[in-house]
């Protein structure tokens, strides 16, 4: 079956606002004012016809001094050409989208929360292979050990985030990299593109280690609609931003930047993950799949910071630029979080539709209901859902969504680099 799947075909009940990016925005050529050829990496000389830059060359004595003029209206990427000599960078020249200072230098820091995240991140590496999953293997091939409905709520898990975690990392490098032009806010977005790598492994690794029909799992998001809706739902997001053409620069493209960041960091790995996660720790809490519940929670230890991570991103952005916060737009965002509440229920019910391990989807609902209203907060709009209370209060002591690290110490007592993940009990 080759038939291709988009978001429209889910919606089948058609009350869902759906986003329909606007068509890529050719951004001009700015034509060089020079008649120089410049070298070229393939050796051959090519008119010079960049896109971001003007380029003189001046020979000056025996060495050629390099001068870019920026146009002010493109952003840095990072890659311009050197002006030897240049002004040193001052904290007041850096800006988090829209920059056209140089970006390869870290320093000084204009956004220490960054720059803390990343080397939280890098306190907290771990490994999937060092998790002990014998138990696991034990207790999913005995025949008595599992029922069928837990057997599908890890399959279907393990379909869903496998490649979820592509899905974002691709969002990352491919789409969101390019115009967040700071350096030390760059510097966690490959650690988290890292972690995201080692999230697919982990699953990869569970998967494997189960025996698992790989290709069943990996094809789940196109083959099994419960799996499909999220990313179906998030990718026009991305492919929005990932035009080579896109740039940000003007009001309405700086918006779609926010809109993708938004859709990525608050609902996709802010909301659509939590069924999930709590499904899959639920097991370990009653000492079923415990490896592969452990991994999960190495996993949820590193997307809670992303998440953070992106909100102080979608914040900072706000900050320095308030025009882009408009009424409508704040809408816009509070019908994302909606859809995203509804599709992340949706798959509650999908995956649990007769209730397992004392959760059921009427929980999920309230649960889904208490963490929108928590996302709405830290974006700095009303909640949604007033009165909303949490039924899994074990999650908030894993899981204290106000910090960004040591959130395990209340449960866990040892997990940087090396340390296992003990469970206590309920
Ligand atoms: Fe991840
Ligand atoms: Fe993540």
């Amino acid at each position: 079956m080759n038939t291709l799947l988009n978001w429209n075909e889910y919606n089948e009940k058609g009350d869902i606002p759906v986003f329909t990016p606007p068509p890529p925005k050719v951004v001009p050529v700015f034509e060089s004012n020079s008649t120089q050829n410049w070298p070229t990496p393939d050796g051959k000389n090519h008119p010079l016809t960049s896109q971001s830059h003007i380029v003189e060359v001046v020979e000056t004595k025996s060495e050629y001094k390099t001068t870019t003029h920026t146009q002010h209206t493109v952003p840095a990427a990072g890659l311009e050409d050197l002006t030897m000599g240049a002004a040193r960078i001052r904290v007041d020249d850096k800006k988090i989208i829209n920059c056209h200072a140089d970006l390869n230098q870290l320093v000084p820091f204009k956004y220490p929360w960054a720059w803390d995240k990343y080397l939280s991140g890098c306190a907290n590496h771990w490994m999937p292979g060092e998790i002990n999953m014998a138990a696991d293997i034990k207790l999913w091939k005995s025949e008595d050990g599992l029922t069928e409905d837990e057997r599908m709520v890890i399959k279907r898990n393990l379909g869903f985030f496998a490649t979820a975690d592509s899905l974002v990392a691709n969002n990352l490098v491919l789409a969101v990299y390019r115009h967040i032009t700071n350096p030390e806010c760059r510097q966690y977005l490959l650690r988290q593109a890292f972690e995201e790598a080692l999230h697919t492994h982990a699953y990869q690794h569970v998967i494997q280690s189960l025996g698992m029909d790989e290709a069943e799992v990996f094809n789940m998001y196109r083959e099994v609609p419960s799996v499909a809706t999220k990313a179906i739902w998030a990718l026009p997001y991305t492919q929005s931003l990932s035009d080579p053409t896109f740039q940000t620069g003007t009001p309405e493209n700086d918006q779609r930047l926010l809109r993708d960041l938004i859709a990525f960091y608050v609902v996709f790995e802010g909301i659509f993950f939590y069924v999930g996660f709590t499904q899959i720790l639920s097991l370990g809490r009653r000492n079923k799949m415990t490896g592969t519940a452990e991994q999960f929670q190495y996993i949820l230890r590193d997307e809670s910071m992303h998440m953070n991570f992106g909100i102080d991103v979608i914040n900072q952005i706000k900050i320095e630029n308030p025009n882009l916060w408009t009424p409508d737009f704040q809408q816009e965002v509070r019908e994302m979080i909606k859809v995203g509440v509804e599709l992340e229920h949706q798959y509650a019910v999908d995956t649990m539709p007769r209730g397992i391990l004392g959760l059921n989807a009427q929980m999920f609902e309230s649960y889904l209901h208490y963490i929108a209203n928590r996302r709405l907060a830290q974006i700095g709009l009303a909640e949604m859902y007033p009165g909303a209370e949490n039924p899994f209060p074990w999650m908030s002591e894993v899981l204290d969504l106000k910090k960004e690290k040591n959130f395990f110490e209340t449960r866990v007592t040892e997990y940087q680099t090396g340390g296992a993940l003990k469970w206590d009990e309920e």
